[in-house]
């Protein structure tokens, strides 16, 4: 049932060209430019009439909602809010009528998600879940769900989840573009087809990723600690990174913005501290540059993705992993998140762990 493979986490890394085609699987239609939802009940009028974006979840899930805010807000022009489910749940909400909750659940059964969506139906939030498992409690709670099509996932790590999600969500991202008119028909086109473009990237660059992670994990497994740093869409890539990390290896692993990095985790850094850095050429990459010089320059070890053919990356760090440059940046965290699942899963077995069953952890926390 693991088809070969070692552990149901690697099949479902290695399932991720699959899903992500899955969930794109019959929504889009390349040539009009245009996105469809049939059955989810996400409709144009629906989003006309939504003034804030709420999304709500845990864990990777959360950091999937982290994402889809810089697609979103970018895209849609409309503010969007990314909540921890067991925070919303808890707060003096200012949610009505017009707010749009997503809850986003590979399970379907979380307790704080499913909390968090109830609360926001009692405000008057229309809800479109989105979510892995046809009839789980919250798709059966929600006024309507767009399916994230990866098949069952059974390694307690969450990744083909994860990248289906940001699939639905991209998706979701350009309907509310179309439906708002805040992209014309050509750049949601454009969009489209460099999102197709992504499980075919992903099916190129797995074996070489693969290899580079065993490689690094032979030299890497023994450090106590890591910091995974991101700017832009990469912050929640670099969270999810050091979320694989620690849930599987236990290493204490923490991701932050880059930018926050000199407002306190500077002070760990030493010779001892592996600091995995995402440096594509974006709009910040000068930024996330000097973020690398100031880890050099306290003798961090630095762990960089970037671009291939990135010369001065590569000069600056002891380690570079390639990630295939694209025309849209927007789709690289799709990208940039395959070689950190593959890093983790590698550190892990070296050291011994039980990859598919962590302990401490289930697969679905149906409990508070
Ligand atoms: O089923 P859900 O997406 O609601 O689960 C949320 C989290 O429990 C889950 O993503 C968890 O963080 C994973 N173990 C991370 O790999």
């Amino acid at each position: 049932e693991k088809a070969g493979y070692k552990h149901f986490m690697l099949k479902e890394i290695y399932e991720q060209p699959q899903a992500i085609l899955n969930t794109l699987r019959g929504r889009v239609l390349p040539e009009e430019g245009e996105v469809i939802f049939e059955e989810s009940g996400i409709t144009q009028d629906l989003i006309k009439k939504t003034k804030m974006v709420n999304l709500v979840a845990c864990g990777t899930s959360w950091h999937a909602g982290l994402v889809a805010k810089y697609w979103i807000e970018k895209w849609v022009r409309i503010p969007v809010q990314v909540d921890l489910a067991s925070e919303f749940r808890y707060r003096d909400l200012l949610v009505d009528d017009s707010w749009l909750t997503i809850p986003i659940s590979q399970s379907g059964e979380t307790a704080d998600t499913l909390a968090g969506l109830r609360i926001a139906k009692d405000h008057g939030s229309t809800v479109i879940s989105i979510c892995n498992v046809v009839g789980s409690t919250i798709t059966r709670e929600s006024d309507g769900t767009i399916y994230t099509h990866a098949g069952p996932e059974i390694g307690v790590a969450s990744t083909k989840a994860f990248t289906s999600q940001l699939a639905a969500l991209y998706l979701l991202g350009l309907f509310m573009a179309k439906a708002r008119g805040t992209l014309d028909q050509k750049a949601i086109k454009e969009k489209i087809d460099v999102m197709l473009e992504v499980p075919g990237l992903i099916e190129e660059e797995l074996k070489a990723w693969h290899n580079r992670a065993k490689d690094l994990s032979c030299e890497f497994s023994q450090y106590p600690n890591f910091l995974y740093l991101g700017r832009g869409l990469h912050f929640p890539v670099a969270l999810e990174g050091a979320l694989k990390l620690k849930e599987i290896s236990y290493i204490h692993a923490e991701g932050y913005a880059a930018g926050e990095m000199k407002h306190g985790p500077i002070a760990l850094i030493d010779k001892n501290m592996p600091v995995v850095c995402l440096a594509p050429q974006d709009h910040v990459y000068e930024k996330l540059l000097s973020n690398i010089e100031e880890v050099r320059s306290r003798r961090g070890i630095v762990i960089s993705l970037g671009e291939k053919g990135d010369e001065k990356l590569k000069k600056l760090s002891k380690e570079l992993i390639e990630v295939p440059k694209v025309d849209d940046r927007d789709v690289n965290p799709f990208l940039y998140t395959i070689p950190l699942q593959l890093l983790a899963y590698e550190i892990a077995v070296q050291r011994g762990c039980d990859v598919d069953q962590p302990r401490n952890l289930a697969k679905s926390v149906t409990v508070e």
